[in-house]
């Protein structure tokens, strides 16, 4: 499957993603994420989707404090080191395996030690090994950006529906670049209720916030 959805020499509005570092503040942090695009590809660079998300965490509209989170295809980990430092009781970041060292090394470089111990990272490739994590589990489910592989659609549902309970929440940051983005949207709706809660105009992110929608009980 295809790690890298754009070829080098990249507009000029992709060109930031070349770069070695991103640096960013949130939750009154300085952070300091690496990059490495010719490694890894999209696993290895901040996306507009996860600064956003991390904006719409900071306005504090969906409960953290004391809460287990994890967060989906995580890349660089921006997401999950924000939901940490806002006060998630347990945050669990993951992504595919070859992302796992880039990944854990930018997490442990950007939390402060007594956050350490709270945060885990841990290799979750959509719809494999699920029985790894405990189903309905999770008081939130982040993602950035992890809507765009059509392939993955089915597995990715599949996942959110295991880590999540009726009370779970699930976070969706999402930039909508082709119709098939819209069509995992529908597949969505088919199990969880959908709202978009914030969108950001100048990068062009939606942010969906959803839930399981509760079983029919036919009398
Ligand atoms: C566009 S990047 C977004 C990275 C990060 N969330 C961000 O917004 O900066 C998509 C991420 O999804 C991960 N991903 C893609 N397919 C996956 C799969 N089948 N299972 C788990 N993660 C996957 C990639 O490794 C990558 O880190």
């Amino acid at each position: 499957m295809a790690l890298v959805p754009y070829v080098e020499n990249p507009l000029p509005a992709l060109s930031k993603l070349h770069n070695s570092s991103a640096q960013f503040r949130f939750a009154n942090h300085d952070l300091h994420l690496t990059q490495d695009w010719k490694k890894l590809g999209v696993a290895a660079v901040v996306w507009d989707a996860a600064v956003v998300m991390c904006i719409y965490l900071e306005m504090g509209k969906v409960e953290l404090k004391g809460k287990e989170v994890i967060e989906l295809g995580a890349g660089t980990g921006l997401v999950g080191i924000v939901a940490a430092l806002l006060g998630a009781k347990i945050v669990t970041i993951t992504d595919r395996e070859q992302a796992m060292d880039f990944l854990s090394a930018n997490v442990k470089a950007n939390l402060p030690q007594d956050t350490q111990g709270s945060v885990a990272v841990s290799e979750l490739t959509w719809g494999e090994g699920l029985e790894r994590y405990t189903a309905g589990g999770y008081d939130v489910v982040l993602g950035a950006d992890i809507v765009y592989l059509e392939d993955t659609f089915v597995p990715l549902l599949q996942t959110l529906e295991h880590l999540c309970s009726d009370t779970s929440v699930v976070l969706l940051a999402c930039k909508i670049r082709y119709k098939r983005d819209t069509d995992f949207l529908s597949m969505l709706k088919q199990r969880f209720t959908v709202e978009e809660v914030y969108y950001d105009k100048q990068r062009d992110i939606h942010v969906y916030k959803s839930w399981k929608v509760p079983p029919r009980r036919d009398l």
